[in-house]
């Protein structure tokens, strides 16, 4: 395994996410914990991220002197450099706040890091991180790249295998990076490449069992990928002591339902509880406007049909389920390294089963909560999901609720289902749906006039909306060409009674937020 100490970069993740690319499992721990976790996870090898503080600045963060003096090779980038740097006796200079670009380096002496990859005197393209800069190098290191601005751009003592970089080999700006990554984990500190989905699948049943016993567990699929993951991986773990309760609270998208309860009735043979929930939830929606009352009641409907699944489940004679699954993922679980501090303005009240175990008084079993997306899917393909199901878009636990700004009918839902089809047909035609993260119609609250053949209508609008981005938190807008726009409108507005006008959102995030509401 190996270590990264967390010194609160915003890139901290993709380091993960490398290592495990290059086959070796690892784990993120703020720095100050790292301490601890060192004694307690016992790895082989060590990563220092970056970080936004100034090693000059008294109280900065310092690595775990157990860390330092346990003989393991070290990895340190950019802040990690510096702390390296001010902690084995040499010297920093205090810059400005740290800032990225793009710049070049040359190679001037080898380094088992470059094995393989970098030869003397070649240039290569990296993300480099401007700000604080290492003056003089601790005793035992040499130069072995520099480029014009970072004349320290990549330092290391070979011997004592600590490597210090001032670029960072995280992120996909710095092409070679990932294979410097892999050299360090693989070659340098001679991890074995074992981290396989096959080999976490293993781990995984085994973990489960273990928990469990011989208790049940409880899983709320939402027709996302993960909580379909969970559910599949719970059940080869613990067979019929595992009940999947399908809420369908008639916001689901067009054919959502339908595809849920064949996937695990039909493909695997799982039982299900779909429960017919669309009454409920759309007559206590009924003429309510706000965005946050609409998130609070879909959330508070949810628990409490739950609840009454769960009361039905216990009802059999056999126990009432002791806990509940989750599909949470590694990015929720780390508690990374926040030097804002303060509470934060809540944006959205976000939906999802988060109110139940305390009240249900039921414990958590989150299989997944140590991976990343990208790695639940590949472990659903491993578990034989198909793979429209794997790839699918992200979907909000409020449904098609919050892209009905205003109030949410029956009819506006129709209306929304059948857009957002032709919309998502479009995009599949014209292979763009991996390339984009995420993409929907919204039905808005305006009519405006139209002609259509001899008539006029007076209709509805519908806003396109298509993002990239890697985790959420930020999003570009998809850049279409104006082809597939158009296209996509006259569709929409000639296979969709009640839509008369598109329009596309420009707009990323932030400012503006995925979802309109
Ligand atoms: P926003 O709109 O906040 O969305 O930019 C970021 C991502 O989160 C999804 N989203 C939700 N997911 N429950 C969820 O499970 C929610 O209440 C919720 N609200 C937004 C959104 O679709 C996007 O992928």
């Amino acid at each position: 395994k190996a270590l990264i100490v967390d010194f609160g970069s915003q890139v901290t993740q993709l380091i993960a996410r490398r290592v495990r690319e290059a086959g070796v499992y690892c784990e993120i721990v703020p720095f100050q914990s790292a301490e601890k976790a060192f004694d307690a996870i016992k790895p082989g090898a060590i990563i220092l991220s970056g970080g936004p503080a100034s090693v000059t600045q008294a109280g900065s963060p310092r690595a775990p002197e157990n860390i330092l003096n346990s003989g393991l090779p070290i990895l340190a980038i950019c802040y990690g450099q510096q702390t390296i740097a001010a902690q084995m006796g040499g010297a920093v200079e205090g810059g400005h706040h740290a800032e990225f670009g793009r710049a070049e380096v040359e190679v001037i002496a080898p380094s088992a890091l470059f094995d393989g990859l970098w030869e003397t005197g070649g240039r290569h393209q990296v993300w480099m991180s401007h700000g604080d800069r290492v003056t003089k190098l601790p005793d035992g290191f040499t130069v072995k790249a520099r480029s014009e601005n970072a004349p320290l751009a990549f330092a290391s003592d070979e011997k004592r295998k600590i490597f210090t970089t001032q670029f960072h080999p995280e992120v996909v700006h710095t092409p070679d990076g990932a294979k410097l990554l892999a050299n360090f984990v693989q070659k340098v500190a001679g991890l074995k490449s074992d981290w396989t989905m096959a080999a976490f699948r293993g781990e995984a049943v085994k973990a489960i069992r273990a928990q469990v016993g011989q208790g049940r567990v409880l899983c709320g699929l939402s027709g996302g990928v993960d909580s379909a993951v969970a559910a599949v991986l719970l059940h080869e773990a613990i067979g019929e002591r595992l009940t999947c309760v399908f809420v369908d609270h008639g916001l689901l998208r067009m054919g959502e339902a339908e595809e849920v309860v064949r996937l695990f009735r039909d493909h695997y043979n799982i039982p299900l509880v779909h429960v017919e929930a669309q009454d409920l939830f759309i007559n206590a929606l009924e003429g309510e406007v706000d965005p946050e009352t609409k998130r609070k009641t879909i959330g508070r409907l949810f628990i409490e049909t739950f609840e009454a699944e769960a009361k039905k489940i216990a009802a059999d004679g056999k126990g009432a389920p002791e806990f509940l699954a989750q599909g949470t993922l590694y990015p929720d679980v780390i508690e990374s390294v926040s030097f804002t501090g303060g509470p934060s303005v809540t944006i959205k009240s976000h939906h999802n089963v988060g109110g139940l175990p305390a009240r249900m008084n039921m414990k958590l079993v989150e299989p997944l909560r140590e991976l990343f997306k990208d790695e639940v899917r590949a472990l659903g393909r491993e578990l034989g999901l198909p793979e429209a199901f794997v790839g699918r878009h992200p979907f909000p636990g409020p449904g098609l609720a919050i892209r009905c700004p205003g109030g949410v009918t029956r009819e506006k839902l129709e209306i929304l289902r059948k857009a957002d089809a032709v919309y998502l047909d479009e995009i599949r035609k014209a292979g763009l749906y991996d390339v984009i993260w995420q993409a929907f119609a919204v039905l808005l609250p305006v009519r405006t006039v139209g002609v259509m053949g001899d008539g006029r209508t007076y209709d509805h609008v519908c806003a396109l909306r298509a993002v990239t981005s890697v985790d959420g938190m930020t999003a570009d807008f998809y850049p279409y060409d104006m082809a597939f726009l158009g296209r996509a409108a006259t569709r929409i507005i000639n296979e969709v009674k009640g839509v008369n006008r598109v329009v596309y959102d420009v707009t990323s995030k932030p400012p503006g937020t995925i979802e309109w509401e």
